[in-house]
């Protein structure tokens, strides 16, 4: 199986584009006419209640079955992946200075000058290194975000050119951090399997080998016009799990609620966590993978660390039988997760568009 994360993409030419640290030296009252969304698309202010939140799962609840609070808490954890497809851990177990020397390499990198930068290319029509992802066309509009994305687990998804030697210390962190993160998405697939009551707790695990995992740092900086431009344009994750980590004080992700931008509010050393295209399929639309988008804030910058989980590629993917019946027929057909994989990175980000790839016609 080809190594998606690293092969090169067909030669896709996305034209020059100018490094937003780089523009924003200047301190431009304005931004550059590619970032202008067209009006539809611009992020407007919602008028909702504050406490429209997305679910808070305690782990520590869910460590033993005996525990008294274990079969309320996985209830919460089936309600949320039904309803919001998002969800924030606290308690999950992962040391706070990993998250935070996570958080402080990241920085350091997005803050070195941009020449240094540059010895981590993101080239056209590939997704790792630092640049802009998902740039297909002259035409298409930019996310006001700097990205560096690195593919992680297994060994031969990882392109080690890639991979900052500035800071000194950030491979090494880079690892640990993610040997974390690793088991805590080992952990939630269990918990999740458990939730939907009708499979095995290790039906996921067992079977998607040795799982991908990868990273993206997504950096916001300030925007004169947070009003006409997207951080990230709206998407869903073509992972199994995505694991979010944001600092605690700036609001800049939303996710898709019957119709409205809800924001996420961070919580301290909590982490975010949402369904990906692969759990959709499996459970055949019972835990949705919900389009999000994240949004840029005037004054203040902001960094997500973000975590790709995902089965590895040779595995065939469709709904479970356990999820099938005469009242929900079968929505997507099945497929080979590395396929969808390339599907996924060769195309922009558009909404729930890239599910359609799996979708069974008639059952849009
Ligand atoms: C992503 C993502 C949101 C954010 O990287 O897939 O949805 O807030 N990021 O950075
Ligand atoms: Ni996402």
């Amino acid at each position: 199986m080809a190594p998606i994360l690293c092969s090169s993409m067909p030669e896709i030419k996305a034209g020059h584009i100018d490094d937003i640290q780089e523009l924003r030296r200047a301190r431009p009252t304005m931004v550059p006419e590619r970032y202008i969304r067209d009006n539809s698309e611009r992020p407007t202010r919602a008028r909702l209640p504050d406490s429209l939140q997305i679910p808070i799962i305690d782990m520590s609840k869910m460590i033993r079955e005996s525990d008294v609070q274990f079969h309320h808490e996985l209830a919460k954890l089936a309600t949320a992946c039904e309803e919001w497809g998002f969800f924030q851990v606290i308690n999950h177990g992962i040391d706070t200075h990993k998250l935070e020397d996570m958080e402080e390499v990241a920085r350091e990198f997005f803050d070195l000058p941009l020449e240094e930068k540059e010895k981590y290319p993101m080239k056209p029509g590939t997704i790792q290194g630092y640049g802009h992802a998902f740039v297909f066309s002259e035409e298409q509009k930019l996310d006001w975000c700097n990205m560096l994305a690195l593919g992680v687990e297994p060994p031969f998804i990882r392109d080690p050119k890639l991979w900052p030697t500035n800071p000194s210390h950030f491979s090494e962190t880079l690892d640990k951090y993610s040997v974390e993160i690793r088991k805590l998405c080992h952990m939630l697939l269990r918990l999740i399997a458990r939730s939907l009551r009708r499979v095995d707790e290790n039906v996921f695990n067992d079977m998607f080998g040795t799982a991908v995992q990868a990273m993206r740092m997504n950096y916001y900086p300030p925007c004169p016009r947070p009003d006409l431009v997207l951080g990230l344009s709206p998407h869903s994750d073509g992972s199994a799990l995505t694991v979010l980590q944001q600092e605690a004080d700036t609001v800049g992700l939303q996710i898709l609620k019957d119709g409205a931008w809800v924001p996420v509010h961070p919580i301290q050393n909590a982490l975010v966590i949402n369904i990906g295209d692969t759990i959709e399929v499996l459970t055949n639309g019972k835990y949705k993978s919900v389009e999000h988008r994240a949004i840029t804030n005037k004054k203040k910058d902001r960094l997500s660390l973000v975590t790709f989980y995902a089965p590895s590629y040779d595995v065939e993917l469709g709904p479970l039988p356990e999820f099938v019946d005469e009242n929900r027929p079968c929505m997507y057909r099945k497929y080979n997760h590395g396929d969808y994989s390339r599907h996924y990175v060769t195309n922009r980000l558009q909404g729930k568009k890239t599910l359609e790839f799996a979708k069974i016609a008639g059952e849009l």
